[in-house]
């Protein structure tokens, strides 16, 4: 296959990626219904253009299995050597709860099943609750998983730094984080990213589109009321908006965005993906695609030759500052997921 090695990125030594995920959340059923065998179809598609690499979870509805039917499909079509191209990055989110070992063998067990596979390529661990420790537990749990073979490489996901922190102390190998980070959501740059530079862990980013906000689709348009955000996506990112600087200042930054995506002959999208690509330690930004729905596959590969200048960046940074503070409203990375 023939990659565009400017999308791509050396993860680990055996794990080379497109810096441009495929997000599978919007296939749970929580963004519209979504037809097996198009989104299958979709998949196949998306791998022969490049976008090899697939961010899933647990609990996003049948996005484990669609993985074991694409690599069944793809298995058939081009020969058992075809799957070394595919990279697919599953969550573990377990409830909070004595970790054992038959608790978490049995429930990797199940996604190595669902994506009929000998090895998870990477294990994205999430944990609702600091205060339960047994997230610790947890991890050398899966330590030993890895080594028998089960996991190729650990991995997190919405941790904060305090804990990050505490987690690669402890000697856990995690060679990512994925985190909220875009124009709007800029927590990551107060102290997740030092860290990440200093113990050499990547950012994988997420709402990075703000659920398709960031894009030429909300350019001049009113302010969408609660009913009309049709996607759990555009549910979770409208209040970060809200609470960043609220409709008016979104659409001066959309404004901005459009101006320098004109100059480039690229669109909003593009920009808003680059700027993120751009930050340090990050390997890869998570775009969701709604699988047989919408395809926004062309359009994002031009991200590819897309440079952004000193002066885009100027323009840019003159609206962030006028924006407020989400690390002091609502705290570090993830913290979302922890207020109660
Ligand atoms: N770890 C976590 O806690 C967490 C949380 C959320 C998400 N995620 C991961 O991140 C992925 C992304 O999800 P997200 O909620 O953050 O959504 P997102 O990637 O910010 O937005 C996805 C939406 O953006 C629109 N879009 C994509 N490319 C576009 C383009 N070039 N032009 C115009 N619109 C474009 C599409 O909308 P339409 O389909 O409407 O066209 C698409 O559904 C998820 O699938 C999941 O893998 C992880």
């Amino acid at each position: 296959m023939e990659f565009d090695e400017r999308l791509r990125i050396q993860l680990t030594g055996d794990l080379r990626i497109h810096r441009l995920l495929n997000g599978m959340w919007q296939v749970s059923g929580a963004h519209g219904p979504i037809d097996r065998r198009k989104a299958i179809q979709a998949m196949l598609a998306y791998h022969d253009a490049g976008f090899t690499t697939w961010d899933l979870a647990d609990h996003y509805g049948p996005a484990e299995d669609f993985i074991g039917e694409f690599r069944r499909q793809l298995k058939a079509v081009r020969g058992e050597e075809a799957l070394a191209d595919v990279q697919a990055f599953t969550k573990w989110v377990p409830q909070p709860m004595r970790m054992t070992l038959r608790v978490v063998e049995e429930a990797i067990g199940v996604s190595l099943r669902r994506m009929d596979t000998e090895s998870l390529d990477l294990l994205q661990f999430h944990w609702w609750d600091y205060e339960n420790e047994q997230y610790l537990a947890a991890l050398e749990i899966l330590a030993q998983l890895q080594q028998l073979g089960k996991i190729k490489h650990l991995a997190l996901t919405n941790f904060d730094t305090q804990h990050l922190q505490r987690i690669i102390e402890h000697g856990f190998a995690i060679v990512s984080n994925q985190v909220q980070y875009s124009l709007i959501d800029r927590r990551p740059e107060v102290r997740m990213v030092n860290l990440c530079q200093e113990r050499q862990v990547w950012l994988l980013t997420y709402g990075t589109l703000c659920g398709g906000f960031l894009s030429d689709k909300y350019l001049g348009q009113p302010e969408p009321g609660q009913w009309m955000l049709e996607t759990a996506s555009l549910k979770k990112y409208k209040p970060m908006i809200d609470a960043w600087g609220g409709w008016g200042l979104f659409q001066d930054l959309l404004n901005t965005l459009k101006d320098i995506a004109d100059k480039h002959a690229v669109s909003i999208a593009n920009v808003a993906t680059r700027y993120i690509l751009d930050k340090p330690k990050v390997a890869g930004v998570i775009v969701g695609v709604r699988l047989g729905l919408h395809d926004h596959r062309k359009d994002n590969a031009r991200v590819s030759s897309l440079q952004l200048d000193g002066q885009d960046l100027e323009r840019i940074e003159n609206i962030l500052t006028r924006s407020n503070d989400l690390y002091r409203l609502i705290g570090d990375c993830g913290d979302e997921y922890r207020l109660s």
